[in-house]
């Protein structure tokens, strides 16, 4: 019999003790800063569905980063919207664009920065979806060669890492062989490896005004039931050349994070998406839930499940209760 011999609540007597056995550690390093990137010029709008996160133009982007990087945040990730979409998505990829802009913007101010970029086409495509269309399906080979031509001029502009997040087949290993052609072999490769078709994307497709015109992602992106198939998913992302692997979103998904942490050797991130986001905001707007408990509670869960790193748009509050700066 270990009880009275054994008592797990001395180890949990004072803060002291607590601090000195907590096992999972969360710091303002583990956090990536998500932000949107508009064209023109002295914009920076709240998002409705995303309160406290905004749309910036690049001229209004470097103080907010400026901000977050004196609170000890050291990684951002890029999301553009462009000045027109058409069916390929064309603005993607053009080196004038807001987020090859503000990349190289960043870059020379923050050059200690880590800047990541979101390759994908749903922002800038007409119909909102992540590919070239044939009719109404999206055509996973024709799109290959689009997303190449996204993170060639993402990396040409000085990208640490191009992030693609389209969930064609293939894209890694394609997006792989056109940066070393184009002399970029230094440029990373974040693939949103694991991501389930969920709805707590919805504040987001606000956000970067991408909702699908018609039909909706399950087409190309994960269904929810699955988790064998996240672990082929990180094993053709990782023989194709991706550098870190994402799981997304998070929150739903702990069981997938830390399956995938037992098979990757690579660094592993977690998505904390903008529906998780905005459900905490909006409970604790109402006053039902505290909300640093709540964001540091679940931001603890996913590193514990494994996640190295956590991509999140609690990042700038997180980092303050951290005390990183
Ligand atoms: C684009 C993309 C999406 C998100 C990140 N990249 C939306 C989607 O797939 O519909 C979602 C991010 C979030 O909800 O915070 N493919």
């Amino acid at each position: 019999m270990s009880f009275p011999r054994e008592r797990p609540r001395r180890l949990r007597g004072s803060p002291g003790l607590r601090d000195l056995v907590r096992q999972t550690r969360l710091g303002v390093d583990d956090l990536i800063y998500p932000l949107f990137v508009v064209p023109g010029e002295g914009v920076c709008e709240e998002i409705a569905t995303l309160p406290g996160q905004h749309h910036r133009s690049v001229d209004r982007l470097a103080e907010e980063v400026g901000a977050a990087r004196s609170e000890g945040i050291r990684a951002v990730l890029l999301f553009g919207l462009p000045e027109r979409k058409d069916p390929v998505g064309s603005e993607a990829s053009d080196p004038e664009g807001a987020v090859q802009r503000a990349v190289r913007e960043l870059k020379e101010r923050f050059p200690d920065l880590v800047v990541i970029t979101d390759v994908c086409l749903c922002e800038y495509t007409s119909h909102g979806h992540c590919g070239i269309l044939d009719g109404e399906r999206v055509d996973n080979d024709a799109t290959l060669g689009r997303l190449a031509q996204v993170a060639i001029s993402h990396a040409g502009a000085g990208a640490d890492l191009v992030a693609p997040s389209d969930m064609m087949d293939g894209r890694v290993g394609a997006i792989r062989a056109a940066l070393d052609q184009a002399g970029l072999d230094g440029t990373g490769i974040l693939s949103y490896a694991v991501k389930y078709a969920s709805v707590f994307y919805d504040p987001f497709r606000e956000a970067a005004r991408s909702a699908p015109a018609f039909g909706d992602r399950r087409g190309y992106q994960m269904d929810p039931g699955n988790l064998r198939e996240a672990l082929r998913e990180v094993r053709l992302d990782l023989e194709e050349g991706a550098d870190m692997v994402m799981v997304k979103p998070g929150l739903a998904y702990l069981d997938v994070l830390a399956a995938v942490r037992r098979v990757a050797e690579v660094p592993l991130v977690a998505y904390n998406v903008s529906g998780e986001y905005a459900m905490v905001r909006a409970a604790a707007e109402r006053g039902w839930l505290r909300e640093r408990e709540a964001v540091l509670e679940i931001l603890t869960g996913m590193r514990r499940a494994g996640a190295d790193l956590i991509l999140t748009y609690h990042a700038r509050q997180a980092a303050r209760w951290l005390g990183g700066a």
